[in-house]
């Protein structure tokens, strides 16, 4: 693992956003490996600044995101659909025909989940995954005591994911239950990851996943058995290494 830590979150930002323009500027058609929540908030608004400036472009660049909310359609606010419209797609020069995430409202999710894994095996598997990482050390929504070898299934998010998430719904009891995730395995296949975390409360989870045993009780150290892995933080998030 490559462990690259800068003084602040923008600086970090940066880095990671210009790993991903540096790859798609390499090779155009990169399938991207993309995430949601909070941290790559900010990764996603130095891409567009980046693609405006002409800097880059996702032109032929295909993506799969990681995962979805069981029972959310596309149009839901929470969606997962809909934060990739709203932060990155409806900003970019991607074709919206070759930009993916599970469908959550699929009447078998099951199946879905399937079909999502099949597509990403048929598009070559996944060239740059980018990853954040959540406090219980999960990637994608591989929670705690997840397979090391799991592939896109539907897993049930635990009460510390929930809590987490509940910051982008009106009513904490409306965070979905179950969601539709890449699994460590369909991860593990990408030819490169990119992972970021950021702040302070995650410092004790960035030093498991890093220093800590590979185990499923934290997911997220299956990625020191990658080869090529950048984890990116800020120094609040690398407080507690070694
Ligand atoms: C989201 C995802 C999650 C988040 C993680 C960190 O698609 O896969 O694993 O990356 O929960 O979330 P934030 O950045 O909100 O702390």
């Amino acid at each position: 693992m490559k462990i690259l830590i800068h003084q602040t979150k923008a600086l970090a930002t940066d880095c990671a956003a210009s790993l991903i323009a540096a790859r798609l500027n390499r090779q155009p058609d990169t399938v991207l490996g993309l995430a949601t929540g909070g941290t790559m908030e900010m990764v996603y608004a130095n891409l567009i600044a980046r693609h405006r400036a002409g800097e880059v472009s996702f032109a032929q660049a295909t993506s799969f995101n990681l995962d979805e909310y069981v029972g959310l359609p596309e149009t839901h606010p929470c969606s997962y659909w809909h934060y990739m419209r709203e932060k990155l797609f409806d900003h970019v020069d991607i074709d919206p025909g070759r930009a993916f995430l599970p469908h959550g409202d699929a009447p078998d999710a099951e199946a879905e989940a399937e079909r999502y894994e099949a597509a990403i095996a048929r598009a070559g598997d996944i060239g740059l995954q980018l990853l954040g990482l959540g406090l219980n050390g999960h990637i994608g929504f591989n929670e705690p005591t997840s397979s090391l070898s799991s592939l896109t299934r539907i897993k049930t998010l635990t009460r510390s994911t929930r809590e987490a998430n509940a910051r982008y719904f009106d009513d904490p009891q409306d965070v979905p239950r179950l969601a539709i995730t890449m699994g460590i395995g369909t991860i593990l296949r990408a030819q490169e990851v990119v992972l970021l975390a950021y702040g302070a409360e995650k410092a004790d989870v960035v030093a498991r996943m890093i220093e800590g045993p590979v185990a499923a009780a934290c997911p997220a150290s299956a990625l020191q058995m990658h080869r090529k892995v950048t984890v990116v933080l800020d120094e609040a998030a690398a407080g507690a290494l070694e």
